[in-house]
């Protein structure tokens, strides 16, 4: 049994551990998985690095089983809930039943960074623009397998997918080139950030984005992303499934 003072103890390291997400010394190793699992909940906000100590612990997540396994559950519930819609809907084989649409972020859904991530301490470096645009200019992100797998199914049982990035305009060539290179084919639209949203928080953005193709006579069944940021706002869809992203925080 432990002693109180052992107890008091274990409550002030862990409390300080917990307290302090952008103090990142403070975290040691078998707390990076409590820390990220408040990170996935939105729990832990507005983080702008991986918690220094926290290096290794992502590193083997994502380069290890645990980031494709949880990718893959995430979307096997959405999956389900496609079937589900699809199978329950009287339109399902007529022209009509293309309304009903999903919302797929790109970055860390539908193409996976980590490569990129892998050279840049998986989130422990500070986010630089430019050397992550020399990426994307690349369009050499490979597809998350869940998503491509998710996003095939969702095409070839009639709905119609569109991709929701914050990644703006001008990213566009690189963006299709990508996405063919990863083996997305047949979406119904790519929507970047134009001029105008500029400046515009990320939920601002996507829900206004969603809400125009509600205008537009879609019926928004699935959203998918890897923040909340991209399934949450106004218009979010019937469900939203989130996929693991531990590397960053876009608010
Ligand atoms: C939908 O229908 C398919 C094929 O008929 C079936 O395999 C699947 O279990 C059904 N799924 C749901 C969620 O109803
Ligand atoms: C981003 O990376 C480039 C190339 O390494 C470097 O020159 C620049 O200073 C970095 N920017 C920031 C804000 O760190
Ligand atoms: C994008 O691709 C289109 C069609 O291939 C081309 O006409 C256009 O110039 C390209 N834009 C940029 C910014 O490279
Ligand atoms: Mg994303």
């Amino acid at each position: 049994m432990a002693s109180p003072l052992l107890k008091l103890l274990i409550v002030v390291v862990v409390g300080a551990a917990c307290s302090s997400a952008g103090a990142a010394a403070s975290y040691r190793q078998p707390l990076c998985y409590s820390w990220r699992f408040n990170v996935e909940v939105n729990n832990v906000r507005d983080w702008t690095v991986v918690p220094e100590a926290c290096e290794s612990y992502v590193a083997s997540y994502m380069s290890g089983d645990a980031y494709q396994e949880d990718s893959r559950e995430a979307l096997q519930q959405a999956l389900s809930f496609a079937y589900l819609v699809f199978n329950s809907s009287s339109s399902a084989s007529s022209p009509a039943f293309s309304y009903n649409a999903w919302v797929l972020d790109i970055d860390e859904t539908s193409l996976s960074n980590a490569p990129y991530y892998a050279e840049h301490r998986f989130g422990v470096e500070a986010y630089n623009d430019t050397l992550f645009n020399a990426w994307i200019s690349e369009a050499a992100a490979p597809a998350l397998p869940a998503t491509l797998n998710l996003f095939n199914t969702l095409k070839n049982l009639g709905f119609s997918v569109f991709f929701l990035t914050g990644r703006s305009e001008d990213k566009r060539n690189a963006t299709i080139a990508n996405l063919l290179n990863a083996g997305y084919s047949g979406w119904e639209g790519l929507i970047l950030r134009q001029s105008e949203d500029a400046g515009v928080t990320a939920v601002l953005y996507k829900s206004g984005k969603r809400k125009a193709l509600e205008d537009l006579g879609y019926f928004i069944v699935g959203n998918v992303g890897d923040q909340w940021s991209d399934l949450s706002g106004y218009s979010v869809g019937s469900r939203v499934f989130k996929l693991p992203n531990p590397m960053y925080y876009v608010a």
